[in-house]
């Protein structure tokens, strides 16, 4: 009988822009404040991908070249590549396929997932199921977004949240015996969202136009307080079930991984599941909400600090409505 694999993220890298957009920018563009920003948000400025003509392949493309490069790994090795967004370079081809090209992936199938904020989450798992199946051997899971292309800059509601980035994830198959690795998963979607955190046009129901470019449905738009609310709930739920389900005590944690929507909902999240703001991983001051690209940056970030064995939990809540946690051993020391 064949042995089922355990998924096991071997490598972490980031790439973020050099145009870091401040609150005090986006003070002169829309009628916001420092203060209003940072104590409602806890973002202090955020990457804007200034360069004409690029996208979200881009900063994809430099991730995973990097990841590539660190980790020692030839690309034609790689069987599969997953490019979780929201803002592909264009609707077809799908990003991925690009990124893959790019780096010389050759043997890798490609393509992406679109699961908004949890497009990484649900990558991973998804890379995940192939690696336990025997079906790929090294997976690259990508959570990259250009969320500057679909921002209004002239709605306060919406532009102090957004940033561009791209994170990348090496995944490859370990024994299933070993503490290592991804060890449970769950993802939840409910399409009640819908109409709370979406982008109107531009799909095939409402396909552009003048009218839709006129009335700005093109850009991000969300009913913040409502999905505020659910995410709170969502998320906090979620966190309580994959650590019951799991016999995890938060003292047994080595850290909490959320998606960087806004830093008062991690608090809430943290506070109900007992987990001190210590071990919650937080790079939001720096860079804002890059949709499907949070986890990656945070693990990215962070990768100096983490040991072998490190219990970690990665939470994710966003439109559609999806969400979801991952609970992992990592694998290996970080570098410091
Ligand atoms: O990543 C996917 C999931 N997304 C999320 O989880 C985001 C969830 N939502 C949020 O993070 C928050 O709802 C926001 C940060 C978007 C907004 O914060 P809030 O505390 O919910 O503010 P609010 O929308 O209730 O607005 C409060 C006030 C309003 O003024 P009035 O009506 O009380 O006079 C807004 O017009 O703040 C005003 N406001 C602003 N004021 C200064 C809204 N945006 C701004 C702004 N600067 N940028």
């Amino acid at each position: 009988m064949k042995e089922t694999k355990r998924a096991v993220v071997s490598g972490v890298h980031g790439y973020v822009p050099s145009y870091a957009l401040t609150n005090n920018e986006l003070e002169r563009m829309v009628d916001t404040s420092d203060e209003w920003v940072t104590t409602r948000t806890g973002i202090k400025e955020r990457r804007i991908l200034k360069e004409e003509g690029v996208g979200t392949s881009f900063m994809g493309i430099n991730a995973v070249q990097g990841l590539l490069q660190k980790t020692g790994t030839d690309p034609q090795t790689v069987d599969l590549l997953i490019c979780a967004t929201i803002t592909p370079d264009m609707i077809t081809p799908a990003t991925a396929n690009i990124i893959s090209h790019a780096v010389g992936a050759i043997n890798a199938f490609s393509y992406d997932l679109q699961a908004a904020c949890s497009g990484f989450l649900y990558a991973l798992d998804t890379a995940t199921q192939f690696i336990a199946s025997g079906r790929a051997k090294k997976a690259i899971v990508v959570g990259a977004d250009k969320m500057s292309s679909i921002t209004d800059y002239s709605d306060r509601a919406t532009c102090i949240l957004f940033g561009d980035g791209a994170g990348a994830v090496l995944v490859t198959a370990g024994d299933a015996h070993d503490d290592y690795g991804i060890l449970d998963s769950i993802c939840k979607t409910d399409g009640i969202g819908q109409n709370l955190l979406y982008q109107k046009a531009g799909g095939s129901r409402l396909p552009a136009s003048h009218a839709t470019v006129n009335a700005k449905q093109h850009y991000i738009y969300q009913e913040g307080q409502a999905v505020f609310k659910t995410a709170v709930t969502a998320m906090s739920q979620v966190v309580l079930d994959i650590m019951a389900k799991n016999n995890l005590t938060a003292e047994e944690l080595a850290y909490l991984v959320p998606h960087q929507a806004n830093k008062r909902i991690l608090q809430v999240v943290a506070d109900r599941a007992g987990i001190p703001i210590e071990k919650v991983m937080l790079n939001i001051d720096k860079f804002g909400n890059t949709t499907a690209a949070t986890i990656p940056l945070c693990l990215w970030e962070y990768e100096n600090k983490l040991k072998q064995g490190d219990k970690l939990i990665l939470t994710a809540f966003g439109g559609g409505f999806t969400w979801g946690a991952t609970y992992m051993t990592w694998a290996y020391d970080g570098f410091e």
